[in-house]
């Protein structure tokens, strides 16, 4: 843990009043509800604290994942990304994110069966992924397939019985690789590709994705690594906004099907996770490195963001940025070289020597060079937030779960300053009210 002093007391003097108060300090914050005791008169609401986008709020207590946005640090439950992304598989890393512990031997078995034996999804899915239109963007059936399992599961809504609720988070775990292999198949024309129990986690997801006619699917083993450390890399961000959309929407007791719906949503946005998708397509308007300068040159001027760069905490490299930069050249070495590479190398190199960048701290995060590796390995763009989704798709329960079982947390429900009219009454002559 950081050596700073992280309590005490704020002295705070309210020169309205002149009154001064003590404010307690614990873990580096103060409680925003002591700063209601700061009136100008009995009557008097008190001190609201007014923070939008929550830039300096902490909403929640958890011990999930540790990020410092200055020196790139990335801890899932303590151990570094580094560390889990060379060594561990995305299994372990789930049900460490869930769990808070690397699992056994024996618990890795029995996690993987768990997963493997709940990747079918109810074959009335499939009527439902058929009635969406031919180029619906696979993140909208996945967000409405996510939300429509709650109604195949209505034990979910026994959110607080243990057995219950961890059966549905190995559901969601198993089944977002399908409903998502789905998305794609629905969207190619191509037969639902059911899932095969022989193989791995990402090697499932790849075997749905792109079987067809051949008995069982065997995908190449750098791409399937190369996928499975991806999902690792995504797997949780702490407080990001689809987390808190995860936790906003899961402290109304919601059941974790329509939470993870309300957070894949949240993900969905360019700013987020669909940044990815927005990155290829912003190399693609630039289609050569000869384009780069007057590209930055409409960034710079506020037309247009740089896609994949920038971040609300990581003032430094995106540490899942370095490492996502090596698992390219593993798969380039089996795909091919992506030419888009070269060109968002480019935009890199000098986006970190322009001052517009370096002044705001503008680095490449995780959605930066992930969609080029995507892309090679042949998904096709609108999937890429889908990819996301299904690494995340472990942090996202895990914050929930931790958000409805802590003691501290109740509906999650802001305040507001209001600055609207104070007060206005409709014309005495009603018949006059319709011209206004
Ligand atoms: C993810 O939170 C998480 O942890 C998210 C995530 C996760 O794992 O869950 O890490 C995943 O969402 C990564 C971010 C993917 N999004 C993008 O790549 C989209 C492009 N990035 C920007 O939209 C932006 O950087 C954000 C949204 C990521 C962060 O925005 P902030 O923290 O609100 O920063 P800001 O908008 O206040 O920007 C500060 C300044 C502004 O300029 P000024 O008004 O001071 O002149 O930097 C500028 C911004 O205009 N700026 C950019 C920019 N990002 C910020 N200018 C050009 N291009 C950009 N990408």
């Amino acid at each position: 843990m950081p050596e700073t002093p992280n309590s005490g007391v704020l002295h705070v003097t309210d020169d309205r009043t002149g009154r001064t108060y003590d404010i307690p300090i614990e873990d580096g914050a103060i409680r925003a509800i002591n700063l209601r005791q700061i009136k100008v008169s009995p009557d008097d609401f008190g001190l609201l604290s007014y923070d939008p986008a929550f830039l300096n709020t902490a909403s929640c207590r958890s011990t999930i994942t540790y990020i410092d946005g200055d020196k790139g640090i990335l801890r899932y439950r303590g151990y570094p990304i580094e560390e889990l992304a060379d060594h561990a598989s995305f299994l372990q890393v789930a049900f460490l994110i869930l769990n808070g512990e690397l699992p056994d031997k024996a618990e890795l078995e029995a996690w993987t069966e768990q997963v493997t034996h709940h990747t079918f999804v109810h074959e009335n899915i499939k009527k439902f992924i058929d009635g969406f239109h031919y180029d619906a963007h696979p993140m909208g059936i996945l967000v409405s397939t996510v939300a429509a399992l709650s109604t195949f599961y209505r034990e979910s809504k026994g959110i607080f019985d243990q057995d219950k609720r961890k059966l549905q988070i190995v559901r969601l775990i198993a089944k977002m690789p399908t409903i998502a292999a789905f998305a794609y198949r629905h969207a190619t024309g191509l037969p639902y590709a059911y899932p095969d129990n022989e193989l791995s986690y990402a090697g499932n997801f790849l075997s749905m994705m792109k079987k067809t006619t051949e008995w069982s699917y065997r995908p190449d083993p750098v791409l399937e690594h190369a996928l499975d450390v991806l999902f690792i890399l995504h797997a949780d961000h702490e407080q990001n906004c689809s987390a808190n959309a995860m936790r906003a929407v899961g402290s109304s007791h919601a059941d974790p099907y329509m939470s993870t719906a309300a957070a894949a949503a949240a993900l969905y946005g360019p700013l987020h996770g669909g940044a990815n998708e927005q990155v290829l397509n912003m190399l693609q308007d630039i289609g050569s490195i000869d384009n780069i300068p007057d590209y930055i040159a409409r960034v710079k001027k506020g037309e247009l963001l740089l896609m994949g760069f920038g971040h609300r905490v990581y003032k430094n490299f995106d540490p899942r940025a370095k490492i996502i930069k090596k698992v390219a050249d593993d798969v380039f070495k089996v795909t091919g070289r992506n030419p888009l590479l070269d060109i968002a190398l480019e935009l890199e190199r000098i986006a970190l020597e322009d001052e517009y960048f370096v002044s705001r701290k503008l680095y490449p995060n995780v959605d930066f060079y992930s969609g080029i590796i995507y892309q090679a390995m042949g998904f096709p763009v609108e999937m890429f937030p889908m990819l996301f989704a299904i690494g995340r798709t472990a942090g996202w329960l895990a914050q929930w779960e931790e958000g409805i079982l802590d003691a501290e947390q109740k509906i999650a429900r802001p305040r507001q300053l209001y600055v609207g009219e104070w007060l206005r009454h409709l014309p005495s002559d009603a018949s006059s009210f319709g011209d206004r």
